[in-house]
């Protein structure tokens, strides 16, 4: 079981740990939430050193850390590792962890169970749940009910972009609109604390956001929303292609990696590493010692 580590000593240590009820007041006072992914202990120490106010274990982990073509193979067991190695870095951001496809999907009990294990085992303060239909308004009723507090995301829903005819912007007929109004409120109803508007037209989050009493996190929905999330290897260049319409890149580490590991792999072939200041000394006199012990 995995417990919330004590905060640290240096610049993050004078924020409080960032609670549901701030985050409400965030957005009564308009203040814009921050949330990152994160998928282990760096990542999860980068984003507190910005003091963002929410960190998520996405799902899209099973691709920027596993390797997966989608964020659908990743499992239960694979999530709950990147989660306990985030909480190991999260100390004062409210850890949120998603539940992976089909762990919640088959009943409110597998739901419940799911949700339990990311917080008991994992160290989770909170669970995202994926879509806006009966099926995920109802598990997410289930979790709240049991006590643990739950993210919706409704938009663009990565887990079932299959059904919804692949990776594009969802809300741009007036049906898919109504059907995301539909799925927000109700999610809302379903006592989530928040949720995500993913990759939803501007003019779409604006018309829903004054009907919107909890904190709404977008990526690729518009500056209207009350935070923005973005994925870290997304805004940190850790990756190939340009990704999404809505990631902005602020940093190319890809590119610094790849040149890093490609200089040190050069050295070695070139016997520039390891040089002297590499290694370590032998007291001549034990080197003498040692040397005659060897000749015996
Ligand atoms: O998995 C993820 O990274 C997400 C964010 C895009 C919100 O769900």
């Amino acid at each position: 079981m995995s417990s919330k580590p004590a905060p640290p000593s240096g610049p993050t240590s004078a924020r409080s740990v960032v609670t549901i009820p701030h985050l409400q007041s965030l957005k009564l006072s308009r203040v814009p939430i921050v949330m990152v992914t994160a998928y282990d202990y760096p990542s999860a120490r980068a984003a507190e050193a910005a003091g963002v106010d929410i960190v998520l274990v996405g799902d899209s982990g099973a691709m920027t850390v596993l390797g997966y073509p989608s964020t659908v193979a990743v499992g239960i067991e694979e999530m709950l590792m990147l989660t306990a190695a985030t909480r190991r870095g999260t100390t004062g951001a409210l850890l949120v962890a998603d539940l992976p496809f089909g762990s919640y999907e088959v009943s409110d009990q597998q739901a419940v169970a799911t949700a339990v294990r990311f917080v008991k085992e994992a160290g989770a303060d909170a669970v995202k749940l994926e879509g806006g239909g009966s099926m995920s308004v109802q598990r997410a009723a289930a979790v709240v009910g049991a006590g643990v507090p739950v993210m919706g995301h409704v938009g663009l829903t990565p887990q079932t972009a299959t059904a919804l005819g692949g990776y594009k912007a969802q809300g741009r007929s007036a049906e898919s609109a109504i059907a995301i109004a539909r799925g927000a409120l109700a999610l809302q109803e379903a006592g989530c604390f928040s949720m995500v508007f993913e990759a939803v037209p501007n003019a779409v989050t604006a018309a829903l956001m004054p009907r919107i009493s909890i904190p709404v996190i977008g990526i690729g929905a518009g500056p209207d929303t009350d935070g923005q999330v973005l994925v870290f290897h997304d805004l940190l260049g850790i990756r190939a292609g340009e990704g999404a319409r809505f990631v902005k890149r602020y940093a190319d580490l890809q590119d610094a990696m790849d040149a890093g590991v490609a200089a040190y792999a050069a050295d070695v072939r070139a016997g520039r590493y390891p040089a002297a200041e590499h290694g370590y000394s032998i007291d001549p006199v034990q080197l003498a010692r040692f040397a005659e012990t060897l000749d015996e």
